[in-house]
């Protein structure tokens, strides 16, 4: 039986390819100590999706360890010797990064070196996906020149028709500490794959969503958005007239790529990962599509100033991924995932009453 490690495995990335992995007959052995409640509190615990992975995949090995224990990381990774590796753990919020700069830090660039280092000691040849976020391009796609339409922002540079690819600078521009942390563990990523010729890859993530996320203001935005629909909570839109656009994935369509790395892996990858132009949408057509779903008036208020850095429009552009992996493409419509995050949010509230 091949051994799957997923670092963060009860967050929405991880949790998806523990169970899309167990299906195809893999070990899973998921690492994750809640850090995401220590960073959001309460309403970012993800104990519940631990549970659901200890009921849900027969055979599920839960570690109870933080990736910045250096050592327990190396201990680990020589006991099980995985045969593939998916790194999703962090702290995933570019506001949040400014108010705990060491906490992101450690998480994000030293966790994954202490992962990148384990894993060339203990099982170099098995591949490594690092999940990376697309804050590495910092501001720099503000710089695009954009059109105003009704509900959104679009380019207005045919260079841009397909959205941003990976040979899109990651230098001198504003990026979040977050950014920063990202950019230094993708680099590092990149430099384990040539330096010592590891089959390494960073996947730079768009929105990334799904129905079990457990969403907060700060990181989430579809899930954040459905429940604020949900429990007739008003949604701050800063800035940009609530027009900034998102390219928004499935998380089974981000493991299903992941997959398609792991059996056939390459050395030193970067790809841009997203929903693309077919599933990008502004705030305000993801407000239009919650109350579709939901059958509830969204409430927002508008706060005029924009978040630091944040991007006015961005999508990936996929090219890069269908040509390299022509098998995979994306399956889940982008409305058919906020269905999906109305239902599971509509349960999960109902259970807590
Ligand atoms: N969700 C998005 O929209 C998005 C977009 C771009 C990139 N990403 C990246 O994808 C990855 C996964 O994102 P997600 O949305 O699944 O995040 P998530 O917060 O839902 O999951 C991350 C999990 O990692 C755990 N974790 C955090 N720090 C840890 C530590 N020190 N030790 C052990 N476990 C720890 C958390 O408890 C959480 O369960 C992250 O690297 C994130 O930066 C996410």
């Amino acid at each position: 039986m091949q051994k799957l490690l997923v670092t963060g495995s009860s967050g929405l990335i991880g949790s998806e390819v523990c169970i899309y992995f167990a299906n195809q007959g893999w070990l899973i052995h998921g690492v994750d100590n809640n850090q995401r409640a220590v960073f959001f509190g309460n309403q970012g615990d993800t104990r519940w999706n631990q549970q659901r992975l200890q009921s849900k995949i027969k055979g599920f090995v839960h570690h109870e360890l933080d990736i910045r224990d250096r050592q327990g990381v190396l201990d680990l990774i020589e006991s099980i010797q995985p045969d593939a590796i998916v790194h999703t753990a962090a702290q995933p919020s570019h506001d949040r990064a400014a108010a705990i700069p060491f906490d992101d830090f450690d998480t994000n660039t030293v966790g994954t070196l202490n992962l990148l280092e384990a894993s060339r000691q203990f099982c170099p040849e098995s591949p490594f996906v690092h999940m990376s976020t697309n804050k590495v391009y910092g501001d720099r796609p503000n710089t695009i020149k954009l059109k105003e339409l009704d509900t959104r922002w679009d380019y207005d540079d045919p260079a841009y028709e397909q959205g941003i690819s990976e040979t899109f600078s990651i230098d001198q521009s504003k990026h979040s500490l977050f950014g920063a942390s990202k950019v230094a563990a993708d680099v590092m990523v990149q430099e384990y794959g040539r330096y010592f010729n590891m089959p390494t890859c960073c996947l730079r993530g768009g929105c990334l969503t799904g129905p079990n996320h457990s969403g907060v203001e700060l990181h989430g935005f579809l899930s954040y958005l459905v429940k604020c629909n949900l429990e007739a909570k008003e949604y701050k839109i800063f800035g940009y007239k609530g027009k900034q656009v998102r390219d928004n994935i499935h998380s089974l369509d981000v493991a299903r790529f992941i997959e398609s790395f792991v059996e056939s892996p390459k050395i030193a990858e970067v790809y841009n990962l997203g929903g693309g132009k077919q599933n990008s949408c502004s705030i305000i057509e993801a407000f239009n599509l919650a109350e579709k779903y939901s059958g509830k008036a969204m409430l927002y208020t508008y706060v005029s100033e924009n978040r630091i850095g944040d991007h006015i429009c961005y999508y990936s552009d996929l090219t890069k991924m269908r040509s390299h992996y022509p098998d995979w493409d994306i399956t889940i419509s982008l409305d058919e995932t906020i269905e999906q995050i109305v239902e599971s949010w509509q349960k999960r509230l109902n259970a807590r009453g």
